[in-house]
């Protein structure tokens, strides 16, 4: 057996409730299908440090012991478990110290573990990965979405940094495309342009460089150099589709929350990537003592049972599997029919009224201010984004090696490279 759909959870940022959201939102997960979580963050061993399940072997038994990683799963002993609800969920702990060989992934351990997590016993894998923008990091992201962003509207910094994860990734990507070595370089006349079209990128990726100030600009540029040649139609599609997924933790109410943390997110995205990247709010989990108490008793909030006055019906689950008449998640991204039809469509107020329009709309959701119920909806909204997009949209079904990835970006362009598609108004460098 093979996982089905990967799910990374990152946020650029330590202390801003990721790994409390991964094992709470695995945990729901795994009440609809096998969900295994593994603890990316081999410099902090969080998750074991919030799960009061004796661990038999961990990473350091599958990196220095040869083990299976599916031989390093940990399950939830009875006593988290009352009820039986969670059989399907599994985790794999981080070593238990800080050792740096497992802090710092060597090529082959990264290269080793993306395998092993690809081969994982689940229809689920979610990974908490560390905080921070290394290999260690960026290799277990998806190429083609964000995976689920974790920002907070009471640290700035942690909505700098998790633009700067969506900057990191795309440019990885492409770096990739157009590297001077890369899939295009075969292609006729190719070598000078993908040298400029580099030294242009190196401007857009530099901020402190006013001259290029995002990828939009950087397209208009290309197509004033080369028309509506494939290689630009290629960004243009690049951008377009690349989807970004994030959850607010610590949420205090909508108003703050757009204020100080979705506006400021989505201008950052505009002003420094581009003002058509599809942005998705997949919830938010409100700041609350329980959720701390319950990390500190090492019993995750959602299998902590809600006290009496607080009990509705089945809380959490009773309309997990109902998927219908969710705001957001636009289904397929507007595909730009030309570099120019992308160029007039950038409206950059429009992402942000969208952004208001879907927090609203949740806050008339009943399950809002119920801290378990917010994990159940998060949960709703991303089983909705599996079901109806594809996995190179969210919830990726392999993790890539750099070759692999080099890969499949050459299956990705080949319909676009001049050699396929003759030159259709391709011009060449002046
Ligand atoms: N929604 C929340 N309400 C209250 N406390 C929270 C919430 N989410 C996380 N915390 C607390 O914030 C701290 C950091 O959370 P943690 O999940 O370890 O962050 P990270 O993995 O991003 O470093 C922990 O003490 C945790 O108990
Ligand atoms: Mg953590």
């Amino acid at each position: 057996m093979t996982v089905r759909r990967i799910i990374t959870v990152a946020s650029g940022k330590g202390g801003v409730g990721k790994s409390t959201f991964a094992v709470n939102f695995a945990l729901t997960l795994s009440r609809v299908a096998p969900t295994v979580l593994v603890d990316l963050d081999t410099g902090t061993s969080s998750i074991r440090n919030t799960v009061d399940a004796p661990v038999e072997r961990d990473l350091y038994h599958f990196f220095r012991k040869g083990e299976p990683l599916e031989r390093c799963l940990t399950r939830l002993p009875d006593k988290l478990d009352h009820e039986g609800h969670f059989k399907n969920f599994a985790f794999v702990a981080a070593p238990q110290h800080a050792i740096e060989e497992f802090t710092n992934l060597s090529d082959t351990n990264r290269v080793r573990l993306i395998r092993a997590i690809n081969q994982l016993p689940a229809t689920y894998a979610i990974l908490d990965l560390r905080a921070g923008l290394d290999a260690s990091v960026l290799d277990f992201l998806p190429h083609s979405n964000s995976g689920i962003l974790v920002f907070t509207p009471h640290h700035p910094a942690a909505t700098m940094a998790a633009a700067d994860i969506v900057k990191a990734l795309l440019f990885r990507k492409l770096r990739l495309v157009f590297s001077t070595d890369g899939p295009l370089a075969a292609t006729a006349g190719a070598p000078s342009q993908l040298a400029t079209i580099n030294a242009l990128l190196d401007q857009v990726e530099d901020s402190y460089d006013g001259r290029i100030p995002n990828l939009d600009a950087f397209l208009a540029d290309l197509f004033e150099a080369f028309g509506d040649a494939p290689v630009v139609r290629a960004l243009a599609e690049n951008i377009a589709s690349f989807g970004v997924f994030f959850v607010l933790n610590l949420f205090d109410g909508v108003k703050e929350s757009f204020e100080s943390a979705v506006e400021p997110f989505v201008r950052l995205l505009q002003s420094q990537i581009s003002a058509q990247i599809g942005i998705h709010n997949l919830g938010w989990i409100v700041n609350s003592r329980d959720v701390h108490e319950s990390n500190c008793r090492k019993k995750p909030i959602v299998l902590t049972p809600a006290p009496a006055s607080q009990v509705h019906h089945d809380p959490v689950f009773a309309d997990l599997l109902t998927l219908a008449g969710l705001p957001g998640a636009r289904s397929s991204p507007p595909k730009p029919r030309s570099t120019v039809d992308y160029l007039l469509s950038i409206d950059a107020e429009h992402a942000l009224i969208d952004q208001l329009d879907v927090l609203n709309a949740m806050h008339r959701d009943p399950a809002a201010l119920q801290v378990r119920d917010n994990f159940a909806y998060i949960a709703r909204r991303a089983l909705h984004a599996l079901s109806s997009l594809p996995p190179d949209r969210f919830g990726q079904r392999q993790l890539l090696t750099p070759f692999e990835l080099v890969q499949a970006v050459l299956r990705a362009v080949a319909p676009f490279t001049p050699d396929s598609d003759a030159g259709v108004g391709a011009a060449p460098l002046p």
